[in-house]
């Protein structure tokens, strides 16, 4: 036989010094063409096999067959290798990673305290039906003190500072103005709350603001009576402080309600044993409210004839500091998140 047995093995030597040496892809694919391609080693070969006697031909083509398999096995094993090494350079990288080290600390936010106090109240209202209605921060006269039984002039207009606008509008300085915008918008039975931000024309001490939270209640229906705003607000106090507290009703004048009240709640630190946060009296007085006055009805285009209702203002910004026993309502407003951070989430 010619010579071909020991080209062929000279050349499977040579093969594999450059697969051991080819480092990526790219180059052992250049190593596999210029072998096993058209214009390749392997071809080059089997042209040869022409030149060849009749008898030395097929042992040759033999021959031939068996190195390119081999070849083959040897690129692929090749192929193998290389990507088990590219896996092991991954895996030796993340070996650089410390999973014992602690995590870096993932900061989480926390809710203003006058968020989670009326979360908690919208929850305990919708609980009971009530609907949450939102009123615009300038308001105007009409809705402000007019249509709640202000007319103008009136004394009782006093009882509130009132910030004005150049327009002619003011800054809402309680809640009550959406009492008429609702009533103006629905029919009884009516029960909504309001909450939202009021404005008064304060002296920013302590225990005030010139912008602070309220919410407001109103229920109207045909023979809702006292007995109806007693028990709301009781439900209201005992849920916001979770505990059963006493109340009781004072006489207290707002000129859109008829009769009108306080109503004082037992003191929360001393228990009604008197101390100087409810000034020794066993009470903290908490909730404005009273049978909506027929004026205010008959504002809302509600018959006074025919259906009756309560409202109240609750003082969102004082119930918060009451519950977290917050003593400067300075703080409340000041963005200071070192000090609003401390308050938990209330399940809401
Ligand atoms: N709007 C009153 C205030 O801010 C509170 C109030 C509301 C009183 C509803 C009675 C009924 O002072």
């Amino acid at each position: 036989m010619s010579d071909i047995p020991d080209r062929l093995e000279t050349a499977r030597e040579e093969i594999e010094d450059r697969l051991a040496a080819a480092a990526d892809e790219k180059v052992l694919r250049e190593i596999e063409i210029s072998i096993l391609g058209k214009k390749g080693l392997v071809q080059n070969f089997m042209r040869e096999l022409g030149g060849l006697s009749k008898e030395e031909k097929p042992a040759a083509g033999k021959l031939i067959n068996e190195y390119k398999q081999r070849f083959t096995q040897m690129i692929d094993a090749r192929k193998l290798r290389l990507a088990d090494s590219a896996m092991d350079a991954e895996i030796d990288k993340a070996a650089l990673i410390d999973v014992t080290l602690p995590g870096s600390d993932f900061e989480r936010g926390s809710l203003h305290p006058v968020t989670l106090v009326q979360s908690r109240l919208e929850d305990i209202f919708t609980g009971m039906g009530f609907m949450i209605a939102d009123g615009p921060e300038a308001e105007t006269d009409y809705f402000n003190f007019e249509a709640l039984n202000f007319p103008p002039g009136h004394p009782a207009r006093e009882m509130q500072d009132t910030i004005w606008l150049k327009n002619g509008m003011l800054l809402r300085t309680h809640t009550s103005p959406v009492q008429v915008r609702t009533m103006q918008r629905l029919k009884p039975p009516i029960k909504v709350i309001v909450p939202g931000r009021c404005f008064r024309f304060e002296e920013i001490d302590p225990s005030h603001e010139n912008t602070f939270y309220q919410m407001e209640g109103l229920m109207v229906d045909k023979g809702i009576s006292i007995a109806n705003l007693i028990a709301v607000m009781n439900v209201l106090l005992e849920e916001v402080f979770e505990r059963k507290l006493k109340t009781r009703l004072r006489p207290g004048y707002f000129p859109f309600v008829e009769p009108g009240f306080e109503m004082d709640m037992s003191c929360l630190i001393c228990g009604g044993e008197g101390c100087p946060t409810c000034k020794n009296t066993g009470w903290i007085e908490i909730l404005p409210c009273g049978m909506v006055h027929p004026n205010v009805l008959r504002h809302g285009n509600i018959d006074p004839d025919e259906y009756t209702g309560f409202a109240f203002g609750l003082g969102l910004t004082r119930l918060a500091m009451m519950k977290y026993g917050l003593s400067d309502i300075r703080v409340l407003n000041s963005g200071d998140l070192r000090v609003l951070k401390q308050f938990g989430t209330w399940e809401v």
